[in-house]
């Protein structure tokens, strides 16, 4: 049975009053879930939101982190330090990491390896950019992408790995990938997977879509047999989209 999990990606939105107001709207509305329901608030909150939701089965993951575990890296957090705060879970590789951090796969497979080491789970995202899916280079991109960064990992690594594809060209855009794009890529990634590994792993490991996904649109894209639930940004931010697409689930 493969984890289906709606997480939400706050990106760099919410004070600490506005984590703990939507923290409280989204408790309020959900009383119980099937599915698991992580969210991402900025580092700053991630204590606060994690107190919030110790009674809670929602879970709070951290938007990035360093790939070292402690020293003169200005302004970064390490793995060690997310845990011993309780975080468990890290999204690595987001496109606007990549395209406004200067993060490459090479950096990505250190945080990866990092991340491991210190028994975390990670939610690690890539996707093509609309060039890429003009000049239909797409899959080619995403197959690097995982090779890269994922692929130097022995099998038992992929039992931490949760895998998030966003069409870049989708994320805050408005326009989604239509559910058989999504469907068509989450296939090819599971194949790719199962190529390098096993159909074991590629049959175990969570696939979810980012990009656009919104409560008008989740359940179709949910109800692709290789889309595993979604990593959700700008919908992540009000506690009634949020909760609908948890239930599109
Ligand atoms: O991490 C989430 C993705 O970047 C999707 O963001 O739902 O605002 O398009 P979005």
């Amino acid at each position: 049975m493969r984890r289906k999990i709606v997480a939400g990606n706050w990106k760099m939105n919410n004070d600490l009053a506005q984590t703990e107001s939507l923290i409280s709207g989204i408790r309020k509305k959900l009383k119980k879930t099937d599915v698991e329901v992580m969210i991402a608030p900025p580092f700053t909150n991630l204590f606060a939101a994690f107190e919030a939701l110790r009674q809670s089965p929602i879970e709070v993951v951290a938007q990035n982190m360093h790939y070292a575990d402690n020293g003169a890296y200005t302004g970064e957090i390490s793995a060690e330090m997310l845990k011993s705060i309780g975080i468990s879970t890290v999204i690595l590789g987001h496109s606007e990491r990549r395209a406004y951090f200067g993060e490459d796969d090479a950096l990505l497979a250190k945080k990866v390896d990092s991340a491991l080491k210190n028994q975390m789970t990670i939610i690690f995202c890539f996707g093509e950019e609309l060039a890429d899916r003009k000049s239909e280079n797409h899959f080619k991109v995403v197959e690097n992408q995982l090779k890269n960064a994922l692929f130097h990992l022995p099998a038992e690594a992929w039992k931490n790995i949760i895998l998030a594809y966003e069409p870049v060209w989708a994320i805050g855009t408005g326009e989604t990938a239509s559910p058989e794009q999504a469907q068509e890529m989450h296939y090819f990634i599971r194949e790719t997977i199962a190529e390098k590994y096993t159909d074991k792993i590629s049959d175990y490991v969570s696939i979810l879509y980012g990009g656009s996904v919104k409560p008008n649109n989740a359940e179709e894209i949910f109800s692709q047999p290789d889309v595993d639930g979604g990593l959700i940004g700008g919908a992540s931010l009000v506690a009634e989209d949020f909760i609908a697409i948890v239930k599109a689930l």
